[in-house]
């Protein structure tokens, strides 16, 4: 494929394509309700269709590192972290989204990493990246 300026970053030509904003996502999870979530959940429970389907695609991931990008109030990673034992790492450029991941994590006593930031700018080396 001919790219017209190949030597443009990536993240340029996204800004022109960007669909919502910060202050949308932040708008948003202002008014997000937070909740626990049950052991025996049937979509984020410990045998709960997600994690069987994490399961079968990608064996055990206990002591893993996880990263979701645009990853707030990820209840998939969540579950990942309270029953397969990952280590949770969330990156999103909403601080309000980030607070609530927070909480939520919090809630059901588990820790997690918040990077306040834009996706396309993150570097590091992770086991698994997960949206
Ligand atoms: C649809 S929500 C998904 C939240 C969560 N991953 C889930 O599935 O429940 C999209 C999230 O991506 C974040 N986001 C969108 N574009 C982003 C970007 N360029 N960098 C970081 N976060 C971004 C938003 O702030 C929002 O929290």
């Amino acid at each position: 494929m001919h790219l017209r300026n190949p030597g443009r970053r990536f993240s340029e030509m996204h800004d022109q394509i960007e669909l919502t904003s910060i202050q949308y996502w932040d708008e948003w999870w202002a008014t997000c309700p937070l909740g626990v979530v049950s052991a025996s959940d049937p979509a984020y429970g410990k045998e709960g269709w997600f994690l069987r389907f994490m399961d079968r695609e990608c064996g055990s991931l206990q002591g893993k590192s996880v990263i979701e990008v645009g990853g707030a109030m990820s209840y998939r990673l969540l579950a990942l972290a309270r029953f397969r034992g990952v280590v949770p790492t969330v990156v999103d450029y909403s601080s309000l989204g980030l607070d609530k991941t927070r909480e939520l994590f919090a809630l059901h006593g588990i820790a997690v990493n918040c990077i306040q930031a834009d996706m396309y700018e993150i570097s590091g080396c992770y086991d698994l990246v997960t949206h």
